[in-house]
């Protein structure tokens, strides 16, 4: 019996996509026939390294073909040429920039050659020459290696045509250990972090519901050493008077969960750093339902949740010296009998009562709880809030930033440096004391809606009220980023996994 349940238990449990579609390696020169080779070049006129031996090498043919189609040096220009000596395909990459590439700029290059060379590798071994770059990284062909597989991942589960085949990428370079060390030992973490996150918020609400999300990720942290794992229960939540999580999850068949992953990499009285991210499982907007159009992506409203689960494992299983606890409030939006309604007043943990104007602002709700069961339980020393909160913050920013509102200047401004090194960037958005007025509310302490505008500000004010003043408090709201539509180096179509690379670089930065 018992040996049934576990099998069922592995049947029902999503899995994931692996990295080990491709298989990365690293090496100082090449070993075996080449066919497929990709080279860097910042100078036609004057070949160096790797493209100087392949021009050689056929003759002059490189430098001919480049020179026939007008290559340009500059970053961003690719060509791929057939017919070269014996190589089946070469596939030639501008490497010229004005000023030294820091580590997302190397990044952004590894984006760009998975792209030239598409995800079917046909089981084929291709050698990318890193050489020759502007750059201080010793290490350079390890954030070219992980800006690759940032590129590389497609979600195919439900496809029966599959794009994606497996092959083998062998970076040559110089700095083989610096390399080698940097991408086995962290980076590699990251784009697993990453392809958990994109996976989970690309996963269907069918699919993906609160218990699914637990079982999932429990599931990928299996032997990560230094991880506690707590999971509060409907009886939990009632225990901690946890209102309005309860009631944004209770018209949903499947129970609301919170999901809390500790990591100790520090000592035990260091305070941690608390990441809380909104895991609504589907967003139909409840009895404030939303309409058709577009209400599909809604699946993805869990991101925020997702993205926490990624950093977390990310960062525990690179041994980062840090104390890391994540939450992750888990809960379906559904239009139900049973289902809260517009009017409806809801208690918290906090004690402060809510009042519905929208059950459509639902992520709030259940950050509310979450946000100072964080601070009760866990006495942390910064608290990040991450969320696919408001239509609004996409409205204002699109793809390019995510919003981040925090109670003082220099720490939004703390933030942006914290984007520009991570590869996800933030603008900040304000939070004024009108914001919370303009959520007092008639019947309870607050409301969970505003007139209208400013809607990110105004949700953040929501989730402000449960957070303590003097906390370092930072909210992201990554509604316009976490799903893309125009493909970036780094993100292919879909879910972005945003907030993997920005959390795991602040957590960097504060240790
Ligand atoms: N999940 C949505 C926000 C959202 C919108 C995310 C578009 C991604 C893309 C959120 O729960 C929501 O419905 N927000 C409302 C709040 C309003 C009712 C105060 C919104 O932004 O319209
Ligand atoms: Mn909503
Ligand atoms: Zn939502």
């Amino acid at each position: 019996m018992r040996k049934l349940s576990i099998m069922i238990f592995a049947l029902c449990t999503l899995s994931f996509s692996a990295l080990a579609q491709v298989t990365v390696e690293f090496s100082g020169n090449v070993q075996g026939d080449v066919k497929h080779v990709v080279v860097l070049v910042d100078d036609l006129d004057t070949l160096n390294g790797a493209a100087a031996v392949l021009d050689a090498e056929t003759n002059g043919q490189l430098f001919k073909a480049l020179k026939a189609q007008s290559f340009k040096t500059e970053v961003g220009s690719a060509a791929i040429l057939f017919g070269i000596g014996n190589y089946d395909r070469v596939v030639v990459l501008g490497s010229a920039v004005e000023s030294p590439m820091n580590a997302v700029d190397l990044q952004n290059l590894g984006g760009k050659i998975a792209k030239q060379i598409g995800v079917d590798l046909k089981e084929q071994n291709i050698v990318v020459h890193v050489d020759g770059l502007n750059t201080e990284h010793a290490d350079a062909a390890a954030h070219i290696a992980y800006g690759y597989e940032l590129q590389n991942y497609r979600f195919e589960k439900y496809k029966s045509d599959k794009k994606q085949s497996p092959g083998t990428l062998t970076f040559i370079s110089a700095g083989v250990n610096e390399a080698e060390s940097t991408y086995n030992n962290d980076l590699k973490f990251l784009a697993e972090g990453i392809y958990m996150t994109r996976d989970l918020a690309s996963e269907p609400g069918k699919t993906i519901y609160p218990q699914a999300f637990v079982d999932a990720v429990k599931k990928k942290f299996k032997g990560i050493k230094n991880i506690d794992i707590d999971v509060l229960t409907l009886r939990d939540m009632k225990k901690n008077n946890m209102g309005a999580l309860m009631g944004v999850g209770q018209g949903s068949i499947h129970e609301p969960k919170m999901l809390v992953i500790e990591y100790k990499g520090a000592d035990n009285d260091d305070a941690p750093i608390a990441l809380a991210g909104k895991g609504i499982t589907f967003d139909t907007g409840g009895i404030s339902l939303k309409r058709n159009s577009g209400m599909w992506a809604m699946k993805s409203d869990m991101s925020g949740a997702a993205a926490v689960a990624g950093t977390l494992y990310a960062v525990a299983s690179r041994k980062e010296n840090v104390n890391l606890v994540g939450l992750m409030p888990l809960a379906e939006n559904m239009p139900a009998e049973d289902a809260i309604r517009p009017g409806d007043v809801l208690p918290t943990m906090k004690g402060t009562s809510i009042e519905i104007i929208s059950t459509d602002a639902e992520g709030r709700l259940i950050l509310a709880d979450a946000v100072y069961y964080a601070q009760q339980e866990f006495k942390p020393r910064m608290l990040v809030n991450i969320a696919t909160l408001t239509g609004s913050a996409a409205r204002a920013l699109s793809d390019e930033y995510a919003v981040v509102i925090t109670r003082d200047w220099d720490l939004s401004v703390d933030m942006m440096g914290v984007g520009e090194r991570s590869g996800e960037a933030v603008w900040p958005l304000p939070l004024h004391p009108n914001h919370f007025e303009q959520i007092k509310s008639d019947i309870a302490d607050i409301k969970n809606s505003g007139a209208g505008n400013p809607g990110a500000s105004i949700g953040a004010a929501v989730i402000g009220t449960f957070v303590d003043e003097d906390m370092t408090w930072v909210h992201l709201d990554i509604a316009g980023v976490d799903w893309i539509t125009d493909v970036t180096d780094t993100v292919p179509k879909g879910s972005s996994g945003w907030g993997v690379r920005f959390m795991d670089q602040l957590v960097r930065d504060k240790k």
